[in-house]
């Protein structure tokens, strides 16, 4: 099992990014935590981020043939982007969608997900452990889909 986890704009600031909002950890942080739940589940992982709309659709339509599942975390291009959104439904790749805040407890505009409606499910809230937890959860999937 491959697993691709892709963050959008913003999230190379983590660690010095609004602390009060999303936690001290840095996406480097968060990338070894990642990589060592996959070790010890037996998963290979890889992590990606960019700031450019287009660099993430590339990474999505790449992913075709060698992940089996995606997360994404895609910061404010979440709430804007349907082309992430039509590039998700194109390549279908079981995708989590993940955020380290919780989005329904902040500004409106934060509730509104293009990648909610072709997402298996949503992880928010949970800062830097939601990306175990969406991992764990992808693994869940893939084993209920045979
Ligand atoms: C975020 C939430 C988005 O609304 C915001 O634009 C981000 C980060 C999160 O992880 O909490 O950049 O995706």
């Amino acid at each position: 099992t491959a697993l691709l986890f892709l963050n959008g704009p913003n999230l190379n600031l983590l660690g010095t990014r609004q602390p009060e909002v999303y936690g001290h950890t840095t996406l480097a942080d968060i990338e070894t935590m990642c990589q060592d739940a996959a070790r010890r589940r037996g998963v290979t992982l890889a992590f990606f981020q960019s700031n450019h709309e287009g660099a993430l659709l590339d990474q999505i339509h790449a992913a075709r043939g060698t992940y089996d599942g995606i997360i994404l975390n895609a910061g404010a291009y979440t709430h804007t982007s349907v082309a992430l959104m039509d590039a998700i439904s194109s390549v279908a790749i079981p995708t989590i969608e993940l955020h380290l805040s919780n989005v329904h407890a902040r500004e409106a505009f934060r509730h509104q997900s293009y990648i909610a409606r072709v997402a298996v499910g949503v992880i928010c809230g949970f800062g830097a452990q939601g990306y175990v937890l969406a991992l764990d959860a992808m693994l869940g999937h893939l084993e209920r889909a045979g």
